[in-house]
């Protein structure tokens, strides 16, 4: 039975892929964070473990722990936990942007290079980042995602290229608005780190926090988590897996403006899709 490593499993994207790989087949092992979580997963049926990304201890007994478990076995990785810090570039501190690189990509990094020297004495290997539209597209009021998501690009791309020859290839699923806890827990992020009430952009953070709490889809073109679920299934089981996956209408949109306008229009664009910071 093949074996999947998932980060970030007790909610949204990581949750349905976790059980959308167990039904085709895959053993899965799913993690999160929080041990209620943990225990939420296995009454689901799926072998769960703790991993908080932020923290390498946690990171390193989660992938010992699986090592043991799976018998050696690691099929496949797929990066995925993290969370949206908001804020205007001139509001975010060091510490706000630090916690998001953290999380989003200090963590991921670490647990792959766990994953690599497995893989490479199995002589095959897939491993999936979870990046964004905002990987390549960069909104407003979104600087520190913008720029770990960017990051995340960065680092697959290098991977890809060392990685050649090895048996291991390395994908990147990009998606555009998906329903899952995202924006809900955006927030908490947002009030920590932003001193919204005295910032000049205060009109935009009180669209924006609307925004965050909005109930059901805040965006056109959103799509459900099993849009990405189909992408990470050809990453991972197709025999020629592709670099990049740009999910729904928006991410393939700007997949291709991106390449094709000036600079100055592609910001005139996004600055108009987020309605001047204020989606
Ligand atoms: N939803 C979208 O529109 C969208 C679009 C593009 C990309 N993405 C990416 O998709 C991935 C999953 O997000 P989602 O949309 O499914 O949102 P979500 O429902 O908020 O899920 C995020 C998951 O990451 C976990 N997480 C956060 N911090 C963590 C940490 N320190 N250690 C381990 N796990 C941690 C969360 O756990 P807790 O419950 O413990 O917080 C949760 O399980 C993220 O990388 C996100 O950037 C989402």
């Amino acid at each position: 039975m093949r074996t999947v490593l998932i980060t970030g499993c007790s909610s949204g994207i990581g949750h349905h892929v976790a059980h959308g790989l167990a039904a085709r087949g895959w053993r899965v092992f799913a993690t999160a964070r929080r041990p209620e979580d943990v225990e939420r997963l296995a009454s689901e049926g799926l072998e769960s473990l703790r991993l908080d990304l932020d923290d390498t201890e946690s990171v390193r007994a989660a992938f010992a722990e699986f090592m043991a478990r799976s018998g050696g076995r690691l099929d496949a990785l797929f990066n995925n936990g993290g969370f949206g810090q908001v804020g205007a570039v001139e509001d975010l501190t060091r510490q706000a942007l630090r916690e998001q690189f953290e999380t989003n990509l200090f963590g991921w990094v670490e647990l792959t290079n766990l994953a690599i020297p497995v893989m490479r004495r199995q002589g095959h290997g897939r491993i999936v980042m979870n990046g964004s539209v905002l990987g390549y597209a960069a909104f407003p009021y979104r600087g520190a995602y913008n720029a770990v998501k960017f990051a995340v690009e960065g680092i697959v791309d290098t991977l890809r290229q060392e990685l050649a020859g090895t048996g291991i290839r390395v994908s990147l699923v990009e998606p555009g608005p998906i329903t899952s806890r995202f924006r809900a827990n955006c927030r908490p992020h947002f009030e920590r780190h932003v001193d919204w009430q005295n910032s000049v952009h205060r009109a935009q953070y009180v669209a924006q926090l609307a925004r965050l709490d909005k109930p059901g889809p805040a965006a056109p073109f959103t799509l459900g988590p099993e849009a990405v679920l189909a992408k990470v299934v050809h990453a991972l089981e197709s025999r020629r897996p592709r670099p990049r996956y740009p999910v729904t209408v928006p991410a393939l949109v700007f997949w291709w403006l991106r390449r094709v306008l000036p600079v100055r229009a592609m910001d005139w664009l996004l600055m108009r899709a987020s309605g001047g910071g204020k989606r």
